[in-house]
């Protein structure tokens, strides 16, 4: 049975693409179509010779949509999700064996008499003493597919075969790898992971598996079972290692059928990626369309003149290949971001063709420069009417620019158009105020193009005594730097799993984000303008010298022009974007080409955009000064090297690219006897305590950092490292940690202690947290060290309503007050207060053995897009709803409903269970159940059981 999906293109559609996430839509009278080119795609874990063939058989594929990131996914293991397909590992075990070749052995019911019986996994050399090269042989076995599953696909896993195979169930043919001869290729190392749909399957009963085998040389047959490949994302011999958080990627290749209607053969047509991790190839109906090996980089391919129209389907093939080790972070793998299908006029506004500056702003007037590209490929020179308007947030026009220019066959024509609007609304964090350009393209009075671009108007400037100023207004800057992928949903973007990380993180009193250390997903940049959030722009993270095997080192001399151009190009309109990086801690700093190098970059930033700076993160200030690496750059950025705060005070602009690198795991306190006394442990069992006592040698605590750069005014503020914990790069440990302890928030968004002392230095509304928690039944009597985080004046601490006295910030050089609390249950609780008022309290209690399941989401409304999420706090409390602070049930969801379960994830960092499953242990109390909806109105129910444990549900409105 072949199952295809074709999608549609009717041009008199109007195609809704989410505002947020790209610059153009089609307007109502406009020939352009954009189209979200993400469901119904086919996909395959491992290399083939011939993906992009159009007409190979790709019916046991799997079905996807983008956005995708095949690494995080390992095996979907839960009963209890609705998705998963129920899977049957058969190599194992007694098989019938068969030298020689012949067709009919696929048939179900043949005799198979004279049939050898083999042990598998075994090569037939061994089994059957079959040594010759370039042979055929059969396997047979049969398979009892038990009638429960009945109505259900399985997938059948038949490890890895030597050289190609073709696999028939009940003589139907499932799937094949490599290729027979006379065009002979081998698939020897490529996991055979084949779909049976339920259509053939006999449940209940008997069905039969006939595997046909061709070997080239050496090594015939089904030789290994394949396991390993399937068994969930973490693995200790990886190749990735701790960077990519023993997660592994190898190559994988994506297909899409798709028809067009007749009626646009006289149109353009591309297809847009906004990243695909990584080194890409695509093809369309078997032409190779090109090659793109930054993962982080967005481009686009044209179509048209490869394409067929009316009932012939055109096949788009992508292959991707993740060589690892080639980041030093959790990279992800796959066409992990969304892709788009545009079709437009031949006379059309050019990709990223529409460039807006702000060169002249006052309160009274803003100018805004708007240059549009407008590229003809028609076969005749066109007169082209550009119209430009700007409108405000609420849509009302506030002024316009019309112009007239020939354009040339086959020519790009530039159109400079200034407009001025009056009064502008300035766009800041606490005011994010947004215009829209809607540029409208005329050839012979009828419209050809339209297009719209958000921007921003505001002025800003770095300065080498001040620090940085907005709008003519200074600010600290209160960053953090971000990795891109989203905890359990993997790399695969997610807007509104970006948008809640970007919620937490502005609830902390953050301001700004260093993309680090890559061009992010348009997404990220569409929130940071929409949620007001400075951002620094990142290209690399390395240059010509790589810092892993497979990194970017390879292509940077081909590629680093084109990927830092086309970043900019992209990017360029965005008012949060503040600073273009060149890079991070780049090898190269000190080196004795390091100034040509360096200039180079900035000279292509600067040309491709004047009016920001450009920086780059230099962890080695001296070395950088010295080599003259520093010397183009307009802002130097220091990542830790604290010291050169002061060296480098009054000669250049300075910014903290990179600080803290503060440890710690959420809820692990660390408290061990010491003698007669209690000492927390920095580092004990792979977790770091909370109580920000730990940073690797060239980092800070948290604490330590954020007393520096406020002595620092000159320094324009910091981005810590790391706003949320990421997969990969668990220092200070290795194996079996996998994810990282950097976060102010863990892997879940759940806040450690560290994010109440960020709060309480970046926020005014008056705030205090306690810690650490207080169950500590084992240290009756003995001495905790109780600290609290508050912006407010003095705190005075009670333990079961006697006061253990006040504290004031005045009093102290440190940003938290410290008690010395001999432990007894009960509660204990902080007061804080200003001019002695007491303005907000905090409290921890004592609480009793697990009782209950409490679910909280963020949401209980989320849209029927296929994307939405809720996320759902999962803690289990005792009976009077006191979280248990080492409480480490397993959880098991249930979902019915318009919804299914993105992700679990609990923030404990040595975790090696499934993210893509339906149970979670909980860790100090808390795990998290990620909701996404599909695409039906509807509701969800959600529900959460546990052994011992009260049951909890939840109710959702999908609309
Ligand atoms: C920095 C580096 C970051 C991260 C961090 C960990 O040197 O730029 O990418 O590795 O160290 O402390």
């Amino acid at each position: 049975m072949k199952i295809k999906f074709y999608s549609i293109l009717i041009t008199s559609i109007v195609i809704l693409v989410a505002a947020l996430s790209a610059t153009f839509y089609r307007t109502s009278d406009s020939p352009r179509t954009t189209e979200l080119f993400t469901n119904s795609w086919l996909f395959n874990l491992g290399d083939f010779q011939d993906g992009q063939n159009p007409s190979l058989d790709d019916s046991h594929w799997r079905q996807v949509n983008l956005p995708h990131d095949w690494s995080i996914e390992g095996h979907f293991k839960s009963e209890t999700n609705k998705e998963d397909v129920p899977e049957f590992h058969i190599v194992k075990g007694e098989w019938k064996f068969n030298k020689g070749d012949n067709m009919l052995w696929k048939d179900p019911d043949i005799d198979e008499g004279s049939w050898q019986i083999v042990k598998l996994p075994s090569t037939w050399e061994k089994h059957s003493n079959y040594t010759p090269d370039n042979v055929y042989g059969w396997y047979r076995r049969e398979l009892t597919i038990p009638a429960e599953l009945k109505g259900k696909d399985i997938f059948i896993n038949l490890g890895k075969i030597d050289d190609a195979d073709e696999t028939y169930f009940n003589g139907v043919k499932v799937g094949g790898m490599g290729s027979f001869p006379p065009n002979y290729t081998t698939a020897w190392d490529i996991l055979r992971y084949y779909k049976v749909p339920h259509e053939i399957i006999r449940y209940g009963v008997k069905n039969s598996i006939a595997v046909r085998v061709f070997d080239g040389i050496m090594g015939g047959g089904i030789y290994n079972e394949g396991e390993k490949i399937i068994e969930g994302p973490f693995e200790s011999t990886c190749p990735g290692g701790s960077g990519a958080g023993y997660i592994n990627a190898g190559t994988g290749w994506y297909r899409k059928e798709f028809k067009l209607p007749e009626d646009i053969q006289d149109k353009r047509v591309f297809i847009e990626f906004d990243g695909v991790y990584m080194n890409s190839d695509v093809w369309i109906n078997g032409v190779h369309l090109g090659n793109r090996p930054y993962g982080y980089s967005s481009f686009q391919y044209e179509l048209t003149k490869h394409l067929k129209f009316g009932d012939e389907k055109n096949v788009l093939a992508v292959r991707v290949d993740v060589q690892q080790p080639c980041s030093r972070w959790y990279s992800g793998a796959g066409i992990y971001r969304n892709v788009r299908l545009t079709v437009t006029d031949p006379v059309h506004i050019a990709h990223w063709g529409t460039y807006v500056t702000t060169p002249d702003v006052s309160e009274s007037e803003a100018t805004v420069r708007v240059e549009t590209k407008i590229l003809n490929q028609s076969t005749s020179a066109r007169k082209v009417t550009l119209e430009t308007v700007v409108v405000d947030e609420s849509g009302h026009e506030s002024a316009s620019s019309s112009s007239l220019q020939e354009v040339k066959a086959g020519s790009i024509n530039i159109f400079e158009q200034f407009i001025k609007i009056p009064k502008p609304k300035l766009w800041s964090p606490e005011k994010p105020n947004l215009y829209r350009i809607k540029s409208k393209v005329y050839v012979n009075g009828s419209i050809a193009d339209a297009g719209e671009t958000t921007f921003g108007i505001r002025t800003f400037e770095f300065t080498v005594d001040k620090g940085f100023f907005l709008n003519g207004k200074h600010i600290d800057i209160k960053g953090v730097c971000l990795h891109h992928d989203l905890g359990c949903l993997g790399a695969a973007v997610n807007k509104r799993a970006i948008e809640r990380q970007l919620e937490i993180m502005k609830s902390m009193g953050c301001n700004a984000v260093r993309t680090s250390h890559n061009p992010p997903a348009p997404e990220l940049l569409d929130l940071c303008d929409r949620m007001g959030f400075l951002v620094m722009d990142e290209a690399f993270d390395e240059w010509k010298l790589s810092k892993t095997m497979f990194g970017y080192g390879r292509f940077f001399d081909e590629w680093s022009e084109r990927d830092l151009k086309d970043m900019i190009r992209r990017d360029r309109n965005h008012p949060s974007i503040i600073l273009w990086s060149i890079g991070n801690e780049i090898p190269e700093q000190g080196n004795a080409n390091a100034y040509e190098m360096s200039k180079r970059l900035v000279d292509i930033c600067h040309t491709e955009d004047p009016t920001r700076p450009v920086t780059s993160g230099c962890n080695s200030p001296e070395a950088a000064v010295k080599s003259g690496f520093s010397k183009p750059l307009d802002v130097f950025s220091i990542n830790y090297s604290m010291p050169f705060y002061q060296t480098l005070k009054g000669k250049t602009k300075l910014v903290a690219s990179e600080t803290a690198s503060a440890v710690s795991t959420r809820g692990e306190y660390n408290l061990v006897q010491d003698g007669d006394t209690l000492k927390i442990e920095k580092e004990l069992n792979n977790q770091c305590a909370s109580y920000d006592k730990a940073a690797p040698s060239w980092g800070n605590t948290a604490e330590s950092t954020l007393k520096t750069i406020k002595n620092a005014p000159w320094v324009a503020g910091q981005f810590v490292w790391t706003g949320f914990d990421y997969i990969g790069e668990p220092t200070p440990f290795s194996w079996p940690s996998v994810s990282s302890y950097f976060g102010i928030v863990d892997l879940c968004g759940f806040p450690k202690d560290r994010y109440y002392l960020y709060q309480s230095q970046w926020t005014d509304k008056p705030m205090i947290h306690i810690l650490p928690h207080w169950n500590w039944q084992d240290f009756e009597g003995q001495e905790i060290p109780v600290w609290c985080y508050s912006n407010c004046e003095s705190v005075e601490l009670f333990l079961n309503g006697k006061s253990l006295g006040e504290k004031k910030f005045c009093d102290t050089e440190d940003l938290h007050l410290l008690w010395k609390v001999p432990y007894s249950a009960g509660t204990l609780k902080a007061v804080a207060k200003n001019n002695g008022k007491t303005v907000c309290t905090d409290e921890v209690q004592t609480a009793g053995a697990p009782f209950k399941i409490m679910l909280t989401p963020d949401r209980t409304e989320i849209s029927a897009d296929g994307e939405d999420l809720s996320y759902v706090k999962v803690e289990i409390v005792d009976q009077e709803g006191r979280v248990c602070p080492n409480a480490d049930n397993l959880v098991k969801f249930k979902i019915k409903g318009e919804g299914i379960i993105a992700g679990v994830d609990n923030g404990n960092p040595i975790s090696h269970e499934y993210f893509k499953a339906g149970e979670r242990k909980a860790f100090h109390g808390l795990c998290l159940v990620v909701i996404q909806s599909k695409r039906e109105q509807g509701a969800i129910r959600l529900s959460a059981e546990s052994e011992g444990l009260q049951t909890a549900d939840l109710l959702f409105r999908v609309k």
